[in-house]
């Protein structure tokens, strides 16, 4: 296992991004929202608030849009969530559900995840990540963000015991992601079948609409 104590260093290639640009609008209600974001939008600077408390800290990387967060947050209210995105309209939609729903265990930061990670100021107690882009052309494989630098990097922050749980509807993506997690020693798991408490989301329908097979996968930090 590598280590990557220095923040500075990147995990991939410089210049490798593992999102792609989009454009969508921000609408006025997750423009207000980010406008009046109180504590539970962070920054870097404001990070460790997210360990203020004894709770188990999970983050759940690319969550995308804000129902499943805060369905995941309702399921589990002994967590608290540390939301991970660089897409700011889902950032608002987050900021939003988590004010009208009175949820009030997760944390919300844009950020890059493969900048913020070496700079996670505090244990880990498991990792979400559902649907990663899949980049399905060779010549992109380089932009997953499920692939063996970033796990080595994300097994240096989850405490033993800990989980990282994914699940994908591209079943290449599937099999590279079990085969780079068996080359860990720090790991150990695979596919599961579905947990009936993770939320259906946008992508996930879209795939069952494709014929796309789901799979979910969980590894224990060892
Ligand atoms: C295909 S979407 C899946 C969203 C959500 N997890 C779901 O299941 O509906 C992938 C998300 O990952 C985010 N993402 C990709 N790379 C990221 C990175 N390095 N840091 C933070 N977010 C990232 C994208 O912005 C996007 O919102």
């Amino acid at each position: 296992m590598g280590h990557t104590d220095d923040v500075s260093t990147p995990i991939l290639r410089p210049g490798i991004k593992t999102f792609k640009p989009r454009r969508s609008r921000i609408t006025p209600r997750q423009q207000q929202a980010l406008a009046h974001a109180g504590p539970c939008l962070l920054t870097e600077e404001t990070l460790d608030d997210a360990w203020a408390s004894d709770s188990p800290v999970i983050v759940d990387i690319g969550f995308g849009s804000g129902e499943p967060v805060a369905a995941m947050a309702r399921t589990f209210p002994e967590q608290i969530i540390l939301a991970v995105d660089v897409h700011t309209p889902g950032i608002g939609d987050l900021l939003d559900r988590c004010r009208v729903e009175d949820i009030d265990n997760v944390f919300v930061i844009e950020a890059d995840a493969l900048e913020l990670l070496p700079a996670i100021p505090g244990p880990v107690s498991g990792v979400r990540t559902y649907f990663p882009d899949p980049w399905p052309k060779s010549r992109h494989h380089k932009r997953r963000l499920v692939q063996a630098p970033v796990i080595d990097v994300v097994a240096e922050r989850v405490i033993e015991g800990g989980f990282w749980h994914l699940a994908t509807d591209w079943a290449e993506y599937a099999e590279s992601i079990c085969a780079a997690f068996d080359e860990h020693t720090a790991w150990q798991g695979g596919v599961i079948p579905r947990p009936d408490w993770r939320p259906v989301t946008h992508y996930e329908r879209r795939a069952i609409r494709e014929g796309r097979a789901v799979v979910d996968m969980w590894f224990t930090r060892i």
